[in-house]
């Protein structure tokens, strides 16, 4: 799919006043610093179409990108960032929270993981609330230019063992991507398009 037009929408910390409009959604969640913003940028050929920082906490609102007039990107902030204070953290978690428990247009939502790090509690456990929300979701693997590709197929494998081990059944579709580099954006977008004309045949509040 090319991407033709990218544009900021809004930001906001309430899903009441997220885009009223009815298309399909595309939702990026992972530790803070794991490149969800990044990936953003990746995706539509822009270099600060969403705010990016080496210190993690930079994304703190539910962002929303609308992409060829047709559908949104939404960038999240991070969870898992401990600089955040105890109430600010409840906070967010709340809006996000909110955000994945209400938000009709939400489609599917993308996992970053750093290829780099083990299987982390809050991930798995992030995406165990996913599932038992019922919200579709796949996997990105983000920041494959810091290993080589041996080491990322080793993490991959590893990844998916450490899945199993904590009761899923099968490991969800998942991506290798390096927002340096821009790989994996093709497979991205062509799985989101393929995603986007399902609903728009399928789903009829669409
Ligand atoms: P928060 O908004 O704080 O939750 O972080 P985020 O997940 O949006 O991360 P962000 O995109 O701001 O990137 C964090 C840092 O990682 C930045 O310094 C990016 O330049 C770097 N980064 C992101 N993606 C990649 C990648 O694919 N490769 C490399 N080498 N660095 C990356
Ligand atoms: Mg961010």
């Amino acid at each position: 799919m090319k991407i033709n037009t990218a544009e900021f929408i809004i930001s906001n910390s309430e899903v009441a006043k997220c885009p009223a409009e009815f298309l399909p959604e595309y939702a990026f969640i992972g530790r803070s610093n794991v490149g969800k913003s990044s990936l953003i940028n990746m995706l539509t050929n822009h270099k600060n179409l969403a705010k990016t920082s080496g210190r993690p906490g930079k994304t703190q609102l539910i962002n929303h990108f609308k992409i060829n007039n047709n559908w949104f990107l939404v960038d999240l902030p991070g969870y898992g960032y401990a600089k955040v204070s105890k109430k600010t953290k409840s906070v967010f978690q709340q809006f996000i929270t909110d955000y994945f428990e209400t938000r009709e247009q939400l489609v599917c939502a993308f996992v970053l993981i750093d290829i780099r790090h083990e299987a982390q509690n809050i991930d798995i456990e992030f995406m165990s609330y996913m599932g038992e929300s019922e919200i579709p979701f796949c996997i990105i693997f983000t920041k494959a230019d810091k290993i080589s590709k041996t080491k990322i197929d080793s993490h991959i494998a590893a990844y998916k063992k450490q899945m199993f081990a904590n009761n899923w059944e099968e490991m969800p579709h998942y991506f290798v991507t390096s927002a340096t580099e821009q790989t994996g954006k093709d497979e991205v977008l062509s799985y989101i398009d393929e995603v986007n004309q399902e609903v728009f045949k399928n789903n009829s509040q669409f």
